[in-house]
């Protein structure tokens, strides 16, 4: 059996004002009926798959549960972070659980806010990756890369994949979010895959590589666990050793140090939707590249965004080209297409203001 480690933690500011802090995006409906969230919770359920762990913020300890309730899932184990402090801390905490439980568990660790719309053959490439993941290498998704992304992690690959068929390799390295300059070498290099955020692992291998590579991430976490308070539904890691867990990602963490990484190329569709520009780039293609959602309307408009959220508020656009536009009760976002990932300087700006 696999056992889903769902990550709910992250703010996604970039999607404001859609994602806030009280709501991020994982649990919005961005695109379709279902959340996100709950889109990644059934992608991870059925044959095969055992009931999943949650790693969630204290905020969203009621939205985590009643959105798998929604899906008829009941979790094995709702974790709950006294404070955000990043992937690494996140996964230990998942493993060190699922390790009580289930010793040497195979897990999948899966962010919570990415859309993979083929769910059948993502299930397939997991499939794919379960024996080298048993046999205790850390398993990566790689993503065809096609722009030369800053934000993403870059795995280096030992033998080109023409065919980019699902066969796991040896990764050479890991890069965490280069710098544009190396991006558009690592891409015109053609031996590098984006890294899509998604492991499989056993609670053995990961627990080894924390204790190797970030023993000051694993020792506080591991008291947090030890000392946590349970109740019905949720686990409560303690707040006292939490408070020294430092702030890193597990790609930092363990990633970029670690020697036993294997990555399974992934053909599929996948997106981060990690801002507007790609929840635009993500959406079906509608006429003269616009789309729509929500009660709005676009005339002669191109390439652009019309997102209204409120039944009582229409959205017109006349003569936009590379515009997002996003209109909530309380907010409206109007921003150059190619500026998306400023919003979040947008956010901190409104922070400061108070
Ligand atoms: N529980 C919990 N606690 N979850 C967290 C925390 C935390 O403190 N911080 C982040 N997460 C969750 C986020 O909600 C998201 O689902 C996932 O972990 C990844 O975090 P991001 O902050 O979105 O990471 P990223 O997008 O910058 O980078 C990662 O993903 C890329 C692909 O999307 C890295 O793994 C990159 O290498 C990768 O390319
Ligand atoms: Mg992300």
């Amino acid at each position: 059996l696999i056992h889903p480690v769902l990550l709910c933690g992250g703010s996604g500011t970039r999607l404001w004002p859609l994602s806030r802090k009280s709501y991020p995006k994982q649990f919005a409906r961005l695109t379709g009926d279902e959340s996100l969230y709950q889109a990644s919770a059934q992608r991870l359920s059925g044959a095969g798959f055992a009931a999943p762990t949650v790693v969630a913020a204290s905020d969203f300890r009621f939205v985590v549960i009643e959105q798998l309730a929604a899906l008829k899932i009941q979790p094995a184990c709702v974790l709950i972070e006294p404070e955000a402090r990043n992937t690494a801390g996140a996964i230990a905490a998942a493993a060190l659980a699922l390790e009580a439980r289930t010793p040497g568990a195979l897990m999948l660790v899966a962010p919570s806010d990415h859309v993979i719309p083929d769910a059948d053959r993502f299930r397939a490439a997991v499939q794919a990756a379960a024996p080298a993941a048993r046999a205790g290498q850390i398993v990566t998704f790689g993503i065809r890369p096609d722009r030369p992304e800053t934000g993403y992690g870059w795995l280096e690959l030992s033998t080109p994949t023409a065919d980019f068929a699902p066969d796991p390799q040896p990764l050479r390295s890991f890069v965490e979010k280069p710098d544009l300059a190396t991006a558009e070498r690592l891409l015109s290099g053609g031996m590098h895959l984006w890294n899509a955020g998604i492991f499989l692992f056993t609670t053995t291998a990961i627990l080894e590589a924390l204790e190797r590579h970030a023993p000051e991430v694993l020792a506080p976490v591991r008291q947090a666990v030890e000392a946590a308070e349970k109740d019905l539904s949720f686990t409560r890691l303690a707040p006292g050793p939490w408070a020294d867990l430092p702030d890193i990602s597990i790609d930092y963490a363990v990633m970029e140090r670690a020697e036993n990484l294997t990555v399974v190329p992934y053909a599929g569709a996948w997106s981060d939707l990690g801002d507007w520009q790609a929840v635009w780039r993500e959406a079906p293609p509608q006429e003269g590249g616009v789309v729509l959602s929500g009660p709005a309307t676009a005339i002669d408009c191109h390439d652009s965004l019309l997102q209204a959220t409120n039944a009582a508020q229409q959205l017109v656009g006349i003569g936009l080209t590379d515009i997002i536009a996003v209109a909530m009760p309380d907010a409206v976002l109007v921003a150059h297409k190619d500026r998306a990932q400023e919003v979040k300087r947008a956010v901190a700006a409104l922070k400061a203001k108070g």
